[in-house]
């Protein structure tokens, strides 16, 4: 065979190979549910690259060889198990994301329990009516020991023969975002007794049957329990906690061949942001709680003002709730989950700054990104008197 008859043959095997990589591509994205056929996906495109190194020598055919590998590895992440008869549990579904979650896996097949805070409530409500008969609704408070245990209980007695594949540990509460001095006590405490004690409990609880099946434990953490974020010291600290949990319970599960991920959303119009009632009367107790010279140095007018971050919240949060339970799904039905999953606008990108650049760079970035637009009293006074000099 001739040189330019060799090289002709090598970029036809390129472009049979790109044609190929480029199909799959587009039927992953279309159907990800759809059961991989892995002994295709993975061993042609690596013989085809393979292919390529002999017809075009080292150099060329290394390159193609080295992205048929990466485009494997990535079609092969994609691949998701069949949803079959598969259990999960879902805590929170009353509303925001538990809520959308139940319908979605419901819709998909799975068998659902559906974890809510009050089963009379409209969100339970909404389910009953708009879900299948597999969906069985579960009333779980998960800072209540009984309550978990009774679930429990009735998830085992309900999947005997199948088991139980999946826990998402979804529910959480966001407290009253304002600087870590000045929340009281009790939102630390109920932050923690949530987002953290009530996820680490539930996983206890059923980690027994995810043992058994070799299933998934997922946990909804936060962007900012990856990242330090202003006004989130309570929220972000127990959400830090339950990412912390998650890391360590992958490295530990993984001899069980239990696998265990951990989701950081950015932000999502959900229930989490809380009603007027809600604001006013966590406003009351925050500044109740203050102590006389703390009051006096942030001022009334501040304090009063720290409301209006949860007013605009919703605008820089997004409807579409989409990139979360694709994320979960992942986590549930992928034959390799990430460890860790940043769903949402703008989720990656303040984690990697805070990965690898240095600490100062990246609170200039995040006192860019959200500036406050109130200064406290006593500071607008120091201000004002260093302008006069
Ligand atoms: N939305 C976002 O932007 C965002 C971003 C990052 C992370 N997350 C996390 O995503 C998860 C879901 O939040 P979401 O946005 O969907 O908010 P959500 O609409 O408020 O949903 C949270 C659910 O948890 C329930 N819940 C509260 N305390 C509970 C308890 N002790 N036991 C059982 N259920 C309890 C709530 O019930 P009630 O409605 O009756 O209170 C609610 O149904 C949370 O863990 C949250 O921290 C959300």
């Amino acid at each position: 065979m001739d040189a330019l008859t060799s090289t002709l043959l090598g970029w036809l095997c390129v472009g049979v190979t790109m044609l190929f990589g480029v199909t799959l591509f587009y039927a992953a994205k279309k159907s990800p549910a759809e059961k991989a056929n892995l002994l295709v996906w993975r061993l042609l495109p690596t013989l085809l690259g393979l292919l390529c190194v002999a017809m075009l020598g080292t150099g060329g055919g290394l390159v193609v060889f080295c992205t048929m590998c990466l485009i494997a590895v990535y079609l092969g992440s994609r691949a998701l198990l069949p949803v079959g008869d598969k259990a999960v549990l879902i805590t929170g579904s009353d509303t925001g994301i538990g809520h959308a979650l139940a319908k979605y896996l419901d819709d998909l097949g799975f068998v659902v329990f559906a974890g809510v805070l009050n089963k009379d409530g409209p969100g339970a409500e909404e389910l009953r009516r708009t879900c299948s008969q597999r969906l069985s609704l579960l009333q779980l408070d998960i800072t209540s020991i009984s309550q978990v245990k009774e679930a429990y209980l009735k998830v085992s007695e309900k999947v005997q023969n199948t088991g139980l594949w999946g826990v998402v540990n979804n529910a959480g509460i966001l407290g009253f975002p304002a600087d870590g001095e000045l929340m009281p006590m009790s939102t630390y405490r109920q932050c923690m007794e949530v987002n953290f004690f009530g996820a680490v409990e539930l996983s206890k609880t059923f980690l027994p049957l995810l043992r058994k099946s070799q299933g998934r434990l997922v946990n909804v953490s936060s962007m900012a329990g990856g990242i330090p974020l202003p006004r989130y010291a309570a929220y972000g600290a127990s959400k830090a906690a339950l990412s912390m949990f998650s890391g360590v319970m992958r490295q530990e599960l993984s001899k069980w061949g239990v696998k265990v991920a951990a989701i950081h959303p950015s932000g999502f119009r959900t229930g989490i942001q809380g009603t007027a009632d809600l604001w006013a009367k966590q406003e009351k107790e925050l500044i109740e709680n203050l102590p006389a010279d703390t009051r006096q140095d942030y001022g009334e007018d501040y304090l009063l003002e720290l409301k209006s971050y949860l007013l605009q919240m919703p605008v820089y949060c997004d409807a579409d709730l989409s990139p979360v339970l694709g994320a979960i799904l992942h986590a549930l039905l992928a034959k390799r989950p990430h460890g860790l999953y940043t769903p949402g606008k703008g989720a990656y990108m303040p984690l990697c700054i805070f990965c690898y650049f240095p600490l100062w760079f990246y609170d200039f970035f995040i006192s860019k990104m959200l500036s406050p637009k109130s200064v406290p009293r006593a500071l607008r006074t120091s201000e004002a008197e260093s302008k006069d000099l």
